[in-house]
């Protein structure tokens, strides 16, 4: 169960945010209006959300989910791959070390983004992309053993992040988009194929028996219904722009 979220409201300069979508800029104010509705729906879920001030100097600090890693047992601030969003870190400590008393980091040349990892209970998997490096992920799985956790390197392509391509819904439930879905490492899961077509619902969230799913994918909302949760939609248009998704938005503890 998770009591809390940290997110950060969208500052202007996302309209310079990073991005390979090829789906145009976003219309600002749509997108602090969707996000308003995001935090609304982490309250029906029955969360604390902690909604931390913009960040004009970095485009993507919205995306916080990126920023920290944050367990039962400890945080981990991350070493964002992306340059432009290394210096988001010292922002985000503040707020974490007001909850965690213990926070580790990520050291050059150690890269990492927390959207490349997937929590299945006292597992991590950890996926190398173009923003975490095998260093990086070491270095992760070294401090989760630390505190009795563990992690696991997962080799991919073709994905921003891991959780662009996966999701896990608990009870071994798993959304699984394109080489995700016959992964040798995911064949234990209950796979729940998302279509080409709605590959970007791929990212969708549980939170405390709901799963997140972000509007307009009819397919993947009804399987996500089928398997018996409650489901809330939430418009993410805007930062589908910006190549992220429903889980980059907050940091849920
Ligand atoms: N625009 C989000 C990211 O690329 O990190």
């Amino acid at each position: 169960m998770f009591t809390h979220a940290i997110v950060r409201k969208p500052s202007e300069s996302m309209l310079s945010g990073l991005t390979e979508a090829n789906l145009g800029k976003p219309n600002y104010k749509l997108a602090c209006k969707q996000h308003q509705d995001y935090i609304a729906a982490l309250h029906e879920c029955g969360i604390k959300v902690t909604e931390l001030e913009t960040l004009e100097q970095y485009p993507d600090a919205c995306f916080v989910e990126d920023v920290a890693l944050l367990t039962p047992k400890c945080a981990i601030l991350t070493h964002p791959g992306a340059s432009t969003r290394k210096g988001e870190v010292i922002y985000i400590e503040q707020a974490v070390r007001d909850f965690f008393s213990n926070a580790e980091k990520i050291e050059a040349p150690g890269t990492l983004e927390a959207g490349d990892i997937m929590m299945v209970g006292n597992h991590y998997y950890i996926g190398l992309s173009k923003r975490t490096n095998a260093q990086g992920a070491k270095q992760l799985i070294n401090i989760l053993e630390r505190y009795g956790l563990s992690g696991s390197i997962v080799e991919m392509s073709g994905l921003l992040h891991l959780k662009t391509g996966l999701s896990y819904l608990e009870n071994n439930n798993l959304l699984t988009f394109g080489d995700m879905h016959l992964h040798p490492d995911f064949r234990q899961f209950n796979r729940i194929k998302v279509e080409n077509e709605e590959a970007y619902a791929a990212n969708s969230v549980w939170i405390n028996g709901t799963v997140l799913v972000p509007k307009g994918f009819p397919k993947i909302l009804k399987a996500i219904k089928n398997l018996g949760y409650k489901t809330r939609e939430v418009d993410m248009s805007e930062f589908q722009k910006l190549d992220g998704g429903l889980s980059c938005l907050s940091l849920r503890f």
